[in-house]
């Protein structure tokens, strides 16, 4: 199971974790990943300034805007899950 977390502290809050989940879990229902992946929010990761953070298995993601998801979840997630 890979572990991908959304940090929804209030600095990646405000620069729109929500939105980042709400997508992420969309992408990963339309490609039937819910096995695989386990999607969760996460307190601050200590990088308020660059976020929003995700945090996919040991791997920090800073700087994820809502049109920047599909790119990460494309290049960090897809890849490590089976076909
Ligand atoms: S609020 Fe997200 S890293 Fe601090």
């Amino acid at each position: 199971m890979l572990a991908v977390t959304v940090c929804v502290g209030s600095a990646c809050h405000l620069k729109g974790s929500a939105e980042v989940i709400r997508i992420l879990k969309d992408l990963i229902a339309a490609y039937g990943l819910e096995d695989q992946v386990a999607l969760a929010g996460a307190f601050c990761q200590g990088h308020c300034t660059e976020g929003v953070v995700v945090r996919v298995g040991d791997e920090l993601i800073t700087g994820v805007s809502r049109d920047k998801v599909f790119e990460l979840f494309q290049q960090k997630i897809l890849g490590r899950c089976r076909a």
